[in-house]
């Protein structure tokens, strides 16, 4: 809308705050989604093959926490960069279309549309487990299964299985919505406090300086994103260190260890 013009007043990007996205994003994520897995389901995720599509800070979080219960992670994404982050963090990393012929289950968290759309239905393993915890119930081509389905029935609260014509059937959870927040609960208060602190810190702030912003996308500014940092630490009774006088200097100066 910024770039448009059609962007009348100031907003703040409260996503692109560290305070939010590497800790909401990741840990939060990371976590409910895979309950919200394990809760329609009540599969064993050691063992299987899990595929993540997008391995933003959403992705990372649900591959971490897929890793740790054993299950072997698959990475599908687009950005380059990102995807050798993936191979460099230890996770295999492949087109979807490959990695549909090997995923258990399939999760995605690209804020993209079609991600799993007739290519990989064609590919996909008999009893594949498809899933969405991006933003909304677009990034599963649902219209295009239910279009190939020859039956459908929910065999569990959430979990519809769709039965193709081949002979395979391939199971949906949450009808492609946020499978954390419709089969699990959502984040933890105690990761959500901080995303909370950002729009309340950001509010106060752009009142205070409601005179001087202008229209468009604004960062949370640096200071209150640390800020929230230190309080999380504090409520959570973690002490760290602080630079010694010396130290400031040092690290401020290009004198000293260049010559
Ligand atoms: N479930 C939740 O509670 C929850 C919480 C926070 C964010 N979200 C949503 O999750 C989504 C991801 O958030 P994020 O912070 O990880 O974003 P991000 O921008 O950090 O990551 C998204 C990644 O998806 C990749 N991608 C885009 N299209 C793709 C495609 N077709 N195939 C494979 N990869 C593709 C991008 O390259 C990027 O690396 C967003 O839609 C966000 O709104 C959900």
């Amino acid at each position: 809308m910024a770039a448009d013009g059609a962007l009348r007043f100031p907003i703040i990007s409260v996503n692109d705050a560290n305070t939010k996205h590497l800790f909401d994003n990741r840990y939060g994520t990371g976590q409910s989604t895979l309950d919200g897995i394990i809760r329609a389901t009540n599969r064993l995720i050691a063992g299987r093959t899990i595929v993540v599509s997008g391995y933003g800070w959403c992705g990372r979080g649900v591959a971490m926490r897929a890793d740790g219960h054993g299950g072997n992670v698959i990475i599908c994404e687009v950005d380059p960069l990102r995807a050798l982050e993936a191979v460099m963090d230890g996770y295999r990393v492949m087109p979807s279309v490959d990695a549909a012929a090997l995923a258990d289950i399939w999760v995605t968290v690209t804020g993209d549309i079609n991600v799993i759309g007739p290519a990989a239905f064609d590919a996909m393993k008999d009893g594949a487990i498809v899933a969405n915890s991006g933003h909304f119930n677009v990034e599963i081509d649902i219209p295009h299964l239910r279009e190939r389905a020859v039956s459908v029935r929910e065999v569990r609260p959430l979990v519809e299985e769709f039965a193709l014509a081949d002979g395979r059937t391939i199971y949906l959870l949450a009808d492609g919505r946020l499978v954390n927040l419709s089969a699990a609960e959502g984040h933890p208060a105690s990761v959500m406090d901080m995303s909370f602190a950002n729009q309340a810190l950001s509010a106060e702030y752009m009142v205070q300086q409601a005179a001087c912003l202008e229209p468009g996308v604004h960062p949370v500014p640096a200071d209150i994103d640390a800020e929230i940092a230190r309080l999380k630490l504090a409520s959570m009774g973690v002490t760290i260190d602080t630079l010694t006088a010396e130290q400031e200097l040092y690290l401020s100066s290009w004198q000293s260890g260049t010559v």
